[in-house]
């Protein structure tokens, strides 16, 4: 099943939206895998990063990111990494569209709450900064013949 990196940043812990957030993504049935709460160092920050340590705004976003704990999860479902992505909507909370996350709870484009994986390579990449294969459960929801029919998973 497919996995995607989620992050709740540090103005989403911050101003105590992260229960009504992953509300959001439990709510949809998406399969909550791994997850736990960490401050981001420099360093792990430069290589999630990595692609935007070049660019003018990534020493705000690098003091942003380290400033406060985050909360870390993984999540998995079909389509997992499109689904979370359309539901947090454009990076910039300014440009979200009304009823996306970032649409509903934001109005920056550095404080957009949460990150998500943007494909499978970033997936793949983003998981192992932050766990350990052991840390990420394989395990079936007693209600799972509830959210998607036989075959569809
Ligand atoms: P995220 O989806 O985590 O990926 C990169 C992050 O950099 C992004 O969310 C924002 O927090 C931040 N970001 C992207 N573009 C800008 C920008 N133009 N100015 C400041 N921060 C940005």
């Amino acid at each position: 099943m497919e996995q995607t990196y989620v992050m709740f940043k540090p103005d989403c812990v911050e101003r105590g939206l992260v229960g009504r957030i992953l509300s959001r993504f439990e709510e949809k049935g998406l399969r909550l895998v791994a997850m736990k709460m960490l401050r981001v160092t420099p360093a792990m920050a430069k290589v999630h990063y990595a692609e935007h340590v070049e660019k003018p705004f990534y020493k705000g976003l690098e003091e942003f990111i380290t400033a406060s704990p985050v909360v870390a999860t993984v999540f998995a479902g079909p389509e997992v990494i499109r689904v979370v992505r359309e539901m947090l909507g454009a990076t910039s909370g300014l440009k979200a569209a009304a009823g996306t996350i970032r649409g509903d709870y934001s109005a920056s484009r550095q404080m957009n709450l949460v990150h998500a994986s943007d494909s499978p390579e970033s997936a793949a990449r983003e998981i192992p900064i932050y766990f350990r294969p052991e840390e990420i459960l394989n395990w079936d929801p007693s209600l799972a013949c509830w959210y998607q029919a036989p075959g569809e998973a």
